[in-house]
């Protein structure tokens, strides 16, 4: 099952730092210390306390030896496992803000070179549509407002698709739309797997502004309106666009002028997949 967390409790602590925590703690060895009572109590106190102190000495002088030959790593091992390992599958988060032309392209991917595409728009639209989901109207509000739904139920959609896929042999993911806030980077890379980068479309806010009202004439969708366009305009802004400057930071952006040709960008977009063998 999925565990979710990357966001800070009430005290401002991240899960890994409180699991960090409870890895640290003593362990209560009181459940431990239950024994059967027997009559000669006192002769077998005396043996088990000679017992114990041989065992303590022979662990301690243990520890010495085998702590001298495999000294002991500065880095903590990470504390929670990715459901995929390093290498296990291929990741490329695909951003961009509205209409700059992320489906586009991945579209274009799938059909030459073999790629899953998966975009978290449409796996929250099918959700929302899907009868009998308990967060229909949810995602329906939150899309219509442009805002950000709440990373759980966005990861384990994705979290599904990827391992359905991943059943079926496929390995190579173009995630699309995703991660649009910090918590969903965190969460994503320290649970299901790492990215292997980002392709980062850059475009003009008037370009993308046409192309959506030209795709709001026939999509059908809730949020291709000047009123939600405007909305999701400030979000990526000030929530999405933190993620690239994060991933940008790892040195895991590649950015793509998109406001020219769908081949002209096609073109560019295969030349930076294959600089990164991905
Ligand atoms: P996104 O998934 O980023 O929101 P889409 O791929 O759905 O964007 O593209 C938004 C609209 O713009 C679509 O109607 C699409 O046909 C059109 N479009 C995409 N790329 C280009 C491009 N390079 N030049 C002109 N129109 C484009
Ligand atoms: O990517 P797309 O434009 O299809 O996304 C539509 C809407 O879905 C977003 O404006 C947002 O409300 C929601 N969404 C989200 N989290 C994501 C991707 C999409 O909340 N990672
Ligand atoms: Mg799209």
């Amino acid at each position: 099952m999925l565990r979710l967390s990357a966001t800070k409790n009430a005290f401002g602590m991240s899960r890994a730092m409180v699991s960090r925590r409870i890895a640290r703690k003593p362990m209560n060895l009181t459940h431990a210390s239950y024994s059967t009572r027997s009559s000669n109590q006192g002769n077998s106190k005396g043996k088990i306390i000679v017992g114990l102190g041989a065992l303590v000495a022979g662990t301690t002088l243990f520890n010495i030896f085998y702590e001298k030959e495999n000294p002991k790593s500065s880095i903590d091992p990470p504390l929670v496992k990715r459901s995929f390992p390093d290498g296990a599958i291929s990741v490329i988060f695909v951003l961009g803000g509205p209409g700059s032309g992320k489906g586009t392209q991945c579209a274009k991917l799938v059909k030459e070179q073999g790629f899953v595409h998966l975009s978290a728009g449409d796996l929250l639209r099918e959700e929302q549509k899907r009868e009998g989901s308990q967060y229909g109207e949810l995602i329906a509000s939150y899309i219509k407002d442009g805002k950000i739904v709440p990373q759980e139920v966005t990861i384990s959609l994705l979290d599904r698709a990827i391992k359905e896929n991943y059943n079926k042999g496929q390995k190579r993911f173009l995630v699309d739309g995703f991660p649009r806030k910090m918590d969903q980077a965190l969460t994503f890379e320290e649970q299901i797997a790492n990215s292997k980068f980002t392709l980062f479309f850059e475009c003009p806010e008037e370009v993308m502004l046409r192309r959506l009202l030209e795709r709001g004439k026939t999509s059908g969708r809730a949020d291709d309106n000047i009123e939600s366009i405007r909305k999701r305009f400030a979000t990526f802004i000030d929530t999405s666009m933190p993620v690239i400057d994060y991933f940008e930071k790892l040195g895991k952006v590649v950015k793509i002028r998109c406001d020219q040709p769908v081949d002209e960008v096609y073109a560019k977009v295969k030349q930076s997949i294959a600089s990164r063998s991905a």
